[in-house]
């Protein structure tokens, strides 16, 4: 299957996402991961994503649209895919769609998780990475057991810079403005699946397998 991943910052997206690729081997593509490595590693695309990044704004499409569209190329089509963080804009999922159409493929589910904004500032102030191998913690509901390292390779963690409560803000209202109206864009092509994003991530996991089987 081809799933979209759509929900403000903190709905967790990508913790579901890992569950996916764990448990059927679904590849997952995360434009964030993507441009956080990117900024990482000084490419000219990092160079000019980081600001925005930093400030909580969006990426120009045409620069996320390119980089999304090389990694799914990379995809076997008979592997599906979920898109993590993408499209977050009209024009990139217009774009989406015309490239998906042109290789015979589509878009099967746009699932979205809501979670209240209170319990999201509160998801994204706790979370913490490791900028090695992407691993996601929470202080304090899902801790490392060594506190303030990586339980996988040791690393320090760190927070995003754009997790910082202001930061934090402008994400929601870019979201908002941005983002929230591909809801209805997925809806009127019958894709759209909304879950409740609150509760344990093993009890969000088990309503998105049942959205699987019906879809
Ligand atoms: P991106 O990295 O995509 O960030 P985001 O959409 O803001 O999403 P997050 O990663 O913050 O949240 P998530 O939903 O994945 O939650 P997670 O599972 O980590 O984008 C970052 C930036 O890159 C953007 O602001 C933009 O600048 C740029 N960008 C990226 N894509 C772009 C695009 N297409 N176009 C333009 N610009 C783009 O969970 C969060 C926390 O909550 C974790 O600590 C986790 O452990 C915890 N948690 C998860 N689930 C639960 C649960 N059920 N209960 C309790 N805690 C939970």
């Amino acid at each position: 299957m081809n799933l979209v991943f759509l929900g403000p910052p903190g709905a967790g997206k990508g913790t579901q996402a890992k569950k996916l690729l764990e448990e059927f081997g679904m590849p997952q593509i995360s434009t964030g991961d993507i441009l956080r490595d990117a900024v990482r590693r000084g490419t000219d695309l990092g160079k000019k994503a980081r600001p925005l990044m930093e400030a909580g704004k969006l990426v120009p499409d045409d620069l996320v649209v390119g980089i999304a569209m090389e990694h799914l190329r990379q995809i076997d089509p008979a592997q599906g895919f979920i898109l993590d963080g993408f499209p977050r804009t009209i024009p990139q999922a217009v774009a989406l769609d015309s490239a998906l159409k042109k290789s015979g493929q589509k878009i099967d589910a746009a699932i979205s998780l809501r979670v209240p904004e209170e319990t999201l500032v509160e998801r994204l102030s706790g979370r913490r990475s490791c900028p090695k191998d992407g691993s996601v913690y929470h202080v304090p509901q899902n801790p490392s057991k060594r506190e303030g390292h990586c339980d996988q390779c040791g690393s320090i963690l760190l927070q995003r810079e754009d997790d910082k409560p202001e930061k934090v803000r402008e994400r929601l209202a870019v979201y908002a403005r941005q983002t929230a109206p591909l809801e209805a864009y997925y809806d009127k092509q019958g894709l759209l699946r909304v879950i409740n994003g609150v509760g344990s991530p093993e009890d969000i996991y088990a309503q998105i397998k049942k959205i699987l089987v019906r879809s």
